[in-house]
C-alpha cells in the first residue's frame, strides 16, 4: 500500500469539520451458497444503492470519540447501536489510522437515517462514510482502491457502500464488478419496528437447508436476469427477476414479514422482497409518482414502523459540503 505522508487536511469547514455521507442498499438479487470454512457464505448478489443516507461528521480530536443521532440512537431499545469499539465506525477509524501511520484522533458524529439491523447496510454505510471523511480530515490521501481494501476488512457490504451505484458482488459480497443501469428505479422501503440479526438469518438459512426444507445452495441462481432487466428492462421485467435467498429464513424467524410483503403488492407495488437479511421490505414502484402514492397507502396501513420512498442508483460514500 502506498500511503502519502500526511499532507494536512482535505476539505474543511469553518470549525475544522469534514462531512461525508453514504447510502443504504437493496439487494435486487441475492443468491447464497453453502457455508464456507471461514464462517461466511459464498454470494452472488446485485447491490443497488438507494437514496437513504447516513451522514458522518468528523472533527479534530484527542483520541476517538463517537456520538450517534437519529435511527438507532440511545433509547431506541434492542436495536440501539453501540458507540464504542463495537461500532464499525470506530473500527474503520482505527484501521485507517493504523494503515496510514497517523494517530487515531477524531471526534466523530454519525447522524443516522438508515435504521440498524434492517438489511439496508446502515452500519456499512457509516463505516464507508467514516473512511472517506477521516481520510480527508487526516490528509492520508488514500486511493479509492486502498479505501476499498480497508472496507473489505471491515465487512462484506462496506466496499459496496463506498462504491455505490449498481454492482455485482461475489465472494462474501466484497468483490465487486460494475453493472449498468440505464434508468432510475423507484422503491418504497417498509421499515419494521424491530431489527433482525444478520448472522441469525444466515444461521436460519443453514438450518432450513440442513432440514431439507430449502435447496442446499450448491447451485447459485444466476444474476443475469436481474442484470439484463436493470440494463434495459421495463419495470415488470425487473419485478419478475427479483430474488433473495435470505427471504425464506427471514420470514421463518419473523412470520409477520409474510403480511408485510403482501401488504406492498396488495397496495399495487410491482413486486416486493425482503432487503438483504431483512426485515425491511423493498417494494418496487412504477415510477416516482407511483412510489409517493404507494408510500402514502402503506404509511396508512400500520404494517411498518415507517415507510420511505427512495430511488437508485445513487453514488457511494462521498464528501459533502
Ligand atoms: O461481513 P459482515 O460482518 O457484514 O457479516 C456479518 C455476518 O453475516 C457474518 O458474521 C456471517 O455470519 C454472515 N455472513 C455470511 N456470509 C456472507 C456475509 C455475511 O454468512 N457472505
Amino acid at each position: 500500500m502506498s500511503w502519502s505522508s500526511p499532507g494536512g487536511p482535505g476539505r474543511l469547514a469553518g470549525d475544522g469539520a469534514v462531512v461525508a455521507r453514504a447510502p443504504a442498499k437493496v439487494n435486487v438479487h441475492l443468491a447464497v451458497g453453502p457455508l464456507r470454512a471461514d464462517g461466511f457464505h459464498e454470494l452472488r448478489t446485485v447491490y443497488l444503492a438507494v437514496s437513504l443516507f447516513d451522514t458522518v461528521t468528523v472533527r479534530p480530536g484527542d483520541g476517538l470519540a463517537l456520538t450517534l443521532t437519529g435511527e438507532g440512537a440511545a433509547g431506541a431499545g434492542a436495536d440501539a447501536v453501540p458507540t464504542d469499539r463495537r461500532n464499525l465506525v470506530w473500527r474503520a477509524a482505527e484501521l485507517l489510522a493504523e494503515r496510514a501511520g497517523v494517530p487515531a484522533d477524531a471526534t466523530i458524529a454519525v447522524d443516522k437515517s438508515i435504521p440498524a439491523a434492517a438489511g439496508l447496510a446502515g452500519g456499512s454505510a457509516d463505516a464507508a462514510a467514516a473512511l472517506v471523511a477521516l481520510d480527508a480530515l487526516w490528509g492520508t490521501h488514500a486511493t479509492r482502491g486502498e479505501l476499498a481494501a480497508l472496507a473489505a476488512q471491515l465487512g462484506s457490504d462496506v466496499p459496496f457502500s463506498l462504491q455505490g451505484g449498481v454492482a455485482l458482488g461475489s465472494g462474501r459480497g466484497e468483490q465487486l464488478s460494475p453493472v449498468l443501469a440505464r434508468r432510475r428505479w423507484d422503491w418504497v422501503l417498509g421499515i419494521a419496528g424491530e431489527g433482525l440479526s444478520t448472522p441469525a438469518v444466515y444461521a436460519e438459512l443453514d438450518r432450513l437447508r440442513a432440514a431439507g426444507r430449502l435447496p442446499d445452495g450448491s447451485d447459485l441462481d444466476s444474476p443475469e436476469p436481474v442484470i439484463a432487466a436493470l440494463r434495459s428492462g421495463p419495470v415488470p421485467a425487473l419485478a419478475a427477476a427479483l430474488a433473495n435467498d435470505l427471504q425464506a429464513p427471514a420470514v421463518s424467524l419473523r412470520p409477520a414479514l409474510r403480511r408485510a410483503l403482501r401488504a406492498a403488492t396488495d397496495a399495487g407495488a410491482q413486486a416486493s422482497l425482503v432487503s438483504g437479511s431483512g426485515p425491511t421490505v423493498a417494494a418496487l414502484a412504477e415510477d416516482e409518482e407511483d412510489a409517493v402514492r404507494l408510500a402514502a397507502v402503506l404509511a396508512g396501513e400500520g404494517v411498518y414502523r415507517t415507510v420511505r420512498a427512495v430511488y437508485g442508483p445513487v453514488p457511494g460514500a462521498r464528501l459533502v459540503g
